[in-house]
C-alpha cells in the first residue's frame, strides 16, 4: 500500500490580499467608466463558501452537467492522454476532480496533482483531503493567480491541465486569448488541456442560474463590496445596491452587476479613491460567457491547441474539451 504524502503548498501571492493587486484593480476598475471589478476578488473565504453553495442550487446546472460528463468519460479522457501530472487551475474544492483522479488511479498513472487557486484556505483544505484520499500521489498545491503565475507550473513529464467549471468564461475576450496563449507558452508540445465550458442555451435557464430564487448568487456577487470594505476600508453601503443579472445576446454572456439605488459617494481609502456614483449607475462584477463548439475549436486552435474530442452531457448543456498542444 502507498504512503500518504503530506501536501506541499507554495504561495505566490502576498498573504495580504490588499497588497496583491487589489489596489491596482480597484483603481483601474473604479477609477474610470464603465465601472468594473475583476471577479477573482469574489473568492475570499466567504465567497468560496457561497460559490460552493451555488453549485448545489437547483437552478445552477453547470456543476452537475460537468460531473455527469466526467462520470461518463473520465476513463476515456485519461486513456486518450499519456499524462502523469494533473494540474487543476481555479481548483476550489477539487470536488468533481475526484472523478478524474479516480480514473487516473484506475489507470495507475498519476504521480503528481497540482491544484492552483487564489483562495488559500480552500486550496489548503482541498490539498489535505486529496493527499489523504489518494496515497502515493504527490500533491503540490500552488496559491496563485492563473493569469499571472503559469510560469510556476511543474515541467518535465506529460501533463494534463484541467480548467473546469466554466471559469474560463469569467475572463473577457482579450483576457481569454491572453490566458490561452500564456498557458500554451507554459506547456510543452504534447501536453493536454481539459477545458470545461458552459454552452449557449435558453435565456430563461441562464438567467435563473445566475439569479436564483434563494438569493445565493446575489450574496456571492455582493460579497465583493464586503471585500472592499474590509480590505481597503471602503464605505460601500451594501444595502444601497441592487443585484442585476442579464443575458447579453451580442456577446453571448451573462452580465452580473450591482446597481446603485441612489446617487452616492463612496470612499476607498486603501486605494486612495473616491467614487461618485449616479443613481442607477452599475458596477460590473462578473461576466460568464457561454460557448459554441465552433468557437471553442477556433479559439483553442489560435492558441496552438488541437481539439481531440468535445464531450457533452446528455442534454448538451455543458462541454468538456480535450485538446493537445501541437
Ligand atoms: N473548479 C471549481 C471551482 C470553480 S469557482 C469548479 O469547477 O467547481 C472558480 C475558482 O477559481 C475559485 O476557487 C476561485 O478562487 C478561483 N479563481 C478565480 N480567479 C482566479 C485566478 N485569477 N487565479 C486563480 N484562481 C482563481
Ligand atoms: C466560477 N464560474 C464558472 C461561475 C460561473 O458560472 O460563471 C461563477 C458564478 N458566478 C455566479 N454564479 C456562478
Amino acid at each position: 500500500m502507498s504512503a500518504v504524502l503530506p501536501p506541499v503548498v507554495s504561495v505566490h501571492l502576498p498573504s495580504d490580499w490588499a497588497a496583491s493587486g487589489l489596489v491596482d484593480d480597484v483603481r483601474r476598475g473604479l477609477g474610470s467608466r464603465p465601472l468594473r471589478l475583476p471577479p477573482k476578488w469574489l473568492y475570499d473565504d466567504e465567497g468560496s463558501r457561497l460559490f460552493d453553495e451555488i453549485t448545489r442550487l437547483e437552478e445552477y446546472y453547470p456543476t452537475e452537467a460537468e460531473r455527469a460528463i466526467l462520470r461518463l468519460h473520465a476513463d476515456a479522457i485519461v486513456a486518450a492522454s499519456d499524462a502523469t501530472t494533473l494540474v487543476e487551475l481555479g481548483s476550489g474544492t477539487s470536488d468533481k476532480t475526484r472523478l478524474l483522479l479516480d480514473a487516473f488511479t484506475r489507470a495507475g498513472r498519476l504521480r503528481t496533482f497540482v491544484p492552483v487557486d487564489v483562495s488559500e484556505q480552500t486550496l489548503r483544505d482541498a490539498a489535505d483531503e486529496v493527499a489523504a484520499e489518494y496515497p502515493g500521489v504527490r500533491v503540490e498545491a500552488l496559491v496563485g493567480d492563473f493569469t499571472l503565475h503559469l510560469g510556476h507550473l511543474p515541467t518535465g513529464g506529460p501533463k494534463m491541465v484541467a480548467f473546469l467549471g466554466g471559469t474560463i468564461g469569467n475572463l473577457y475576450v482579450e483576457e481569454r486569448a491572453a490566458f490561452l496563449g500564456a498557458l500554451a507558452d507554459s506547456l510543452e508540445a504534447g501536453d493536454w488541456l481539459l477545458l470545461g465550458t458552459d454552452l449557449v442555451k435558453s435565456t430563461d435557464r441562464l438567467v435563473a442560474a445566475y439569479d436564483d430564487a434563494s438569493g445565493v448568487t446575489e450574496a456571492f456577487v455582493t460579497n465583493c463590496l464586503h471585500v472592499l470594505n474590509r480590505e481597503l476600508g471602503a464605505d460601500f453601503d451594501v444595502e444601497a445596491f441592487t443585484y442585476v443579472a442579464f443575458w447579453d445576446p451580442a456577446m453571448e454572456r451573462m452580465d452580473l452587476r450591482l446597481r446603485a439605488d441612489m446617487p452616492q459617494t463612496v470612499t476607498v481609502p486603501g486605494a486612495d479613491l473616491t467614487v461618485d456614483l449616479a443613481g442607477g449607475e452599475e458596477i460590473r462584477v462578473e461576466i460568464s460567457t457561454k460557448f459554441r463548439p465552433g468557437t471553442l475549436r477556433s479559439e483553442l486552435g489560435e492558441a496552438g491547441f488541437e481539439v481531440v474530442e468535445i464531450f457533452t452531457d446528455p442534454p448538451g448543456d455543458f462541454a468538456l474539451t480535450l485538446a493537445r498542444l501541437t
